[in-house]
């Protein structure tokens, strides 16, 4: 993958670290507050940073441990770099509706240990048209919003694409999600956090499993996406993983459960992905039920995956991020999303993401299947 690189912390600022902070007046509404407007200093910025005056920023889709830390960190460094910033509530709906507030550098205080959104989200019908995405971009308009960091998934980037290419809109997106499936990053914001999240119940499950020589089906998310149950199954050390992306039937698990206790297992953890089968992993129970000699329990880890407070790796990864989404904005960029290659922070346009899938690690995959013997 070989995606624009960006600049580090350290690229020229137009200002200097000593005047970093604007005097604020600031009144709390809700969980973020309120901010009347930054004095400015008198000195001019270059020509390419001074485009953008306002952006905007919001959260969409299903939430993702670390989307605080980024929502602060595209606050700040706006602020930083004299910019306004404005948070928009719930998502695109929250753009629709209007329901925009002016943020702060105090508004974002004490957020980066916090799991969900301060700023909500929602997933919204009404953006899918073209009318919705119209009324959106008036919205902005109407507020001198000149550009938007959305976080959130590869729904929510579509959306972005469509909203800049109808409108002209600048947009960088920032991947918050827990699956881990968008295209051009090599992570999301949020899938460390999830996958240790249900790492820690599988390891305790383990331990119920084999005082009673049961085999458990652990459900995780992940909708149409194998990346979480693929580095879950690694690191809890299951029997199987099942995935969407490499179906195995009901009968050949019910096999591979049969040939593990033949290998001497007494017990067994298999970790099955939301979408490998119809039903889930429910409907999988009573296939291999019948089929193996083991007492069966399934267990939905479901949305206990999504809360939580995000992981030092998540919160560095959205710090980061939030930073190079506002810099890219001033650069001049739109229409792209700020993603991670091989450490480095990269651009990838919209537009690549629509065009491509994320696969799973075959090579983990592999692995997985070596080390259950
Ligand atoms: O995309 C994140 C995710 O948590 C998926 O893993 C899951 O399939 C889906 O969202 C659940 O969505 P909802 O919160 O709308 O039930």
């Amino acid at each position: 993958m070989t995606h624009a690189r960006t600049g580090g912390a350290g690229h020229p600022s137009p200002h200097g670290a000593q005047d970093a902070v604007p005097d604020a007046a600031v009144a709390p509404v809700g969980s973020v507050r309120r901010i009347a407007r930054p004095r400015q200093r008198e000195r001019p910025a270059p020509l390419y940073w001074a485009a953008m005056k306002h952006i905007g920023v919001l959260t969409s889709g299903g939430d993702a441990p670390g989307m605080n830390a980024g929502i602060r960190a595209v606050v700040r460094t706006a602020i930083h770099d004299r910019l306004r910033v404005s948070g928009i509530y719930r998502g695109y709906q929250g753009l629709i509706d209007d329901d925009i507030v002016e943020l702060g550098p105090r508004s974002v205080a004490n957020i980066i240990q916090r799991g969900g959104t301060i700023l909500r989200t929602a997933r919204c019908d009404a953006f899918l048209q073209p009318e919705g995405r119209a009324h959106a971009a008036d919205a902005l308009r109407k507020r001198g919003i000149d550009g938007l960091v959305v976080i959130g998934g590869d729904g929510s980037f579509r959306g972005a694409h469509r909203l800049h290419a109808e409108q002209g809109i600048p947009v960088v997106g920032i991947p918050a999600t827990i699956d881990n499936d968008i295209y051009g990053t090599d992570v999301s914001i949020g899938f460390n956090t999830a996958i240790n999240i249900a790492l820690e119940a599988v390891d305790r499950l383990r331990d119920t499993a084999a005082s009673h020589d049961r085999l458990f089906l652990v459900e995780v998310m992940g909708r149409d996406s194998g990346h979480i149950a693929l580095h879950v199954g690694v690191a809890g050390g299951a029997e199987a993983i099942l995935l969407p992306e490499d179906v195995v039937p009901a009968d050949d698990v019910a096999d591979m459960i049969v040939a593990a206790q033949d290998r001497g297992k007494s017990s067994s953890v298999v970790i099955v992905a939301e979408g490998a089968y119809e039903g889930g992993a429910m409907a999988l129970q009573s296939a291999v039920k019948a089929r193996c000699g083991y007492e069966v329990r399934t267990v939905i880890l479901g949305h206990t995956q999504r809360g939580g407070s995000p992981t030092t790796r998540d919160r560095v990864l959205a710090s980061r991020l939030g930073f190079h989404a506002v810099r890219a904005l001033q650069l001049g960029a739109a229409d792209v999303m700020v993603g991670i290659d091989q450490r480095e922070v990269v651009r990838v346009p919209l537009a690549d993401l629509e065009r491509n899938t994320k696969d799973i690690d075959r090579e983990l995959m592999e692995l997985a299947t070596i080390l259950a013997i």
